[in-house]
């Protein structure tokens, strides 16, 4: 057997010995992480004392010694910082088993405006009888246009108006929520009394004042002698409830392919006529459109129209919640800014 006697340089067996002696320091406390500190890396420390002597190491010594030293400084830095951390934790752990300090602070989320609204519209009208529904986002064309009296030539079934997700058979992103009338149409006989939430996109270029999607809600009623009266008194009580009781309506003839009678309700401004920038010194705000179902589309649902009669309404849920809460571009609703949507923490 061969024996091999390593001869050691003597600087390299104190260094040796300064590594046993500092990695046996264990556990700590602010206080021994700084005496280490003091002891083995401050400017009078011992590393600092031994780069001086390095300098007046024989040449044949200085490669190895050099190297070793090097490696002594890195433990010594690592074990200064892993004493260093060990000890802020003990120092945290302290902290936190002291129960008389104050909790940790937790932020709650906040509903965002549309939901708001939708919620207090569906009390609104659930106080009269309506129950919510929900349909699909992406549609057929039947559900959207044809079952809803659209004429094949209407402007609203151009790819310019509508996202179309594929052609012939045609399937689309609903334009409305009208799309739900008939699916509890097709499938219920009346007395129909429902108000359905969602959300709608239309191929639009995003403004301050429209979108490429946003929500709709829409209310159907569909009953024996439903008139235009039923309508208007329906309409007057959701303005009140939700606007305020000393709020007034007024309703101007319009068009849609669906409901015949048709008309677009004003509600009066909070201005009271005097005229502001909000009403553009009309005294009345736009708020929804709505009519008598069109017996055409009673019948194309197989509802029979010479025993029903029904009326609807639907309005933009982004447009009710800038006149409610007075905010001037749409686009903000879909930012995510929390700064925005801090501001409704309070609210129901
Ligand atoms: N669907 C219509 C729109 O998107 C609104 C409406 C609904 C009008 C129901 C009348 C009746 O503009």
């Amino acid at each position: 057997m061969i024996n091999f006697t390593i001869k050691m340089f003597p600087m390299i067996e104190q260094i040796n010995k300064i590594l046993t002696e500092a990695s046996q320091i264990n556990p700590s406390n602010i206080e021994v992480s700084e005496n280490f500190r003091i002891k083995y890396l401050s400017k009078k420390g011992i590393l600092n004392q031994l780069f001086e002597d390095f300098k007046n190491l024989p040449p044949t010594e200085k490669k190895e010694t050099g190297q070793k030293l090097n490696d002594l400084k890195n433990s010594l830095t690592n074990k200064y910082n892993e004493l260093k951390d060990n000890a802020s934790g003990v120092a945290d752990s302290q902290n936190k088993s002291d129960l008389s300090l104050p909790g940790d602070s937790f932020s709650l989320g906040s509903r965002h405006p549309i939901s708001l609204v939708r919620n207090e519209i569906n009390d609104i009208f659930a106080r009269l009888g309506f129950t919510v529904t929900d349909g699909p986002e992406i549609e057929d064309d039947w559900h959207v246009f044809s079952a809803l009296n659209f004429p094949l030539e209407h402007p609203a079934r151009d790819m310019q108006d509508t996202f179309f997700i594929e052609k012939n058979p045609d399937i689309l992103l609903r334009t409305h929520t009208s799309s739900v009338q008939v699916r509890v149409m097709e499938n219920t006989q009346p007395p129909i009394r429902m108000i359905m939430p969602g959300r709608v996109y239309r191929n639009e270029a995003i403004s301050a004042r429209s979108h490429c999607f946003f929500h709709q809600i829409e209310g159907l009623y569909i009953d024996k002698n439903v008139s235009f009266v039923d309508l208007k008194q329906t309409l007057l009580f959701f303005a009140k409830e939700y606007f305020g009781s000393d709020t007034e309506i007024r309703l101007r003839p319009s068009y849609f392919p669906f409901t015949e009678p048709s008309a677009e309700m004003d509600i009066s401004c909070n201005c009271k006529g005097k005229g502001c920038n909000l009403c553009k010194n009309t005294g009345w705000l736009e708020i929804l459109g709505c009519g008598m179902v069109d017996p055409k589309v009673l019948e194309f649902n197989k509802i029979d129209p010479n025993i029903y009669s029904g009326f609807a309404f639907g309005m933009g849920m982004e447009r009710i919640a800038m006149l409610k809460y007075q905010i001037k571009d749409i686009r903000i609703y879909s930012e995510n800014d929390v700064r925005f949507l801090n501001q409704f923490t309070s609210a129901l």
